[in-house]
């Protein structure tokens, strides 16, 4: 029998009518394969720090509350950015537009020139806005915690700025970028 390569989801089970695979948690490349099932948009965050842009791409951003209106997103604790965007203190969250697959890669270099080629001007207390961006979210760094191997980072927004014509999100699913199919439209509101 071939060996099963590391991530492959183990032997199928039935749920219901459904055929499964059980997953095992405690191994990394399980846990992000299976996971990478959740579809989600992608973001730089942007702030400048000691006179420089800085940015990284991430995918764990969210909506966190009303009011007062807040937003999260995750950064691993061997960012090099994440600690500069800690001293900027203000930061920008660009949400990607689908034609925007090459900043989501540059921006999660790390140690490169992540702003080579890069259209952007100043937002609210200077912040980076990434152009063709489908939203910019502004706001303060409110509180850091510690989540496992990541800090989850809470922003509390002073900003928002929408395109009027915005382009459809960038979106990442399955170690993929994909964008959204208009072939079958929206089924219903949530
Ligand atoms: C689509 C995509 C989503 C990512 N999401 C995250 C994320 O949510 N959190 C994170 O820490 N890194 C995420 N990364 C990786 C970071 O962008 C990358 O590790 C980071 O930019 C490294 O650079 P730094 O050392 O300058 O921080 C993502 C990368 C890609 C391509």
């Amino acid at each position: 029998m071939a060996a099963r390569k590391s991530g492959e989801l183990s032997a199928g089970r039935e749920h219901g009518s459904q055929a499964t695979r059980k997953l095992d948690a405690s191994d990394p490349a399980h846990f992000r394969r299976a996971l990478s099932r959740f579809a989600s948009g992608v973001v730089v965050v942007t702030g400048i720090e000691a006179g420089e842009p800085v940015g990284m791409t991430c995918q764990s951003f969210s909506s966190l509350s009303l009011s007062p209106p807040l937003v999260l997103f995750s950064a691993g604790a061997s960012s090099t950015t994440l600690p500069r965007l800690r001293a900027a203190g203000e930061i920008c969250v660009n949400v990607l537009a689908d034609d925007q697959e090459w900043l989501a890669s540059q921006f999660a270099r790390t140690g490169t020139d992540k702003w080579r080629g890069v259209d952007w001007s100043p937002g609210t207390h200077g912040v980076p806005r990434i152009a063709g961006a489908t939203l910019w979210c502004e706001g303060a760094i409110t509180a850091v915690h510690e989540g496992g191997d990541h800090l989850i980072v809470v922003v509390r927004v002073e900003s928002l700025l929408a395109p009027l014509a915005p382009s459809p999100p960038l979106i990442f699913h399955e170690g993929s970028f994909r964008v959204l199919g208009d072939d079958r439209g929206e089924r219903s509101r949530g």
